[in-house]
């Protein structure tokens, strides 16, 4: 290091691993009866082991404002498989975590979009 230079130390956060992320919007314009947030709150119970810090199949949650579709919500995707659901009801959340999040099988007569094609990505298997 030359004279006047700083050293920079990167205080970065230590990243437990987690396999999936699930969005679901909270925005007004799909889901104008607020049903996304109600779900995100049962989300949080729902996951049970998956929900655990030190789980490497652990799935993470989050609301966002907006996911580009505003209409037939409450709209919910999960990542990385790029999977994405409308219209979804308690019925269909626990379908959600118990064959798709849990089971590694989307619902699939409740997909209305993948970004991703590839099958493979569907899988439980830890990298
Ligand atoms: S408001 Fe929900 S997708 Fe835009």
């Amino acid at each position: 290091m030359q004279e006047g230079e700083e050293s920079r130390v990167l205080d970065v956060p230590e990243m437990a691993p987690y396999a999936r992320h699930v969005f679901i919007c909270s925005g007004p314009f799909c889901d104008p009866e607020g049903e996304g947030r109600r779900l995100y709150a049962l989300l949080a119970g729902k996951l049970g082991e998956l929900g655990l810090y030190d789980n490497p199949l652990r799935v993470k949650r989050g609301i966002t404002p907006c996911l580009g579709v505003c209409h037939s919500g409450p709209i919910l995707v999960v990542y990385p498989d790029g999977v994405w659901y409308c219209k979804v009801d308690d019925a269909l959340l626990n379908r959600i975590v118990e064959e798709h999040l849990r089971g590694g099988r989307p619902v699939e007569e409740a997909v209305y979009h993948r970004l991703n094609v590839d099958a493979t990505a569907y899988s439980n298997d830890v990298k």
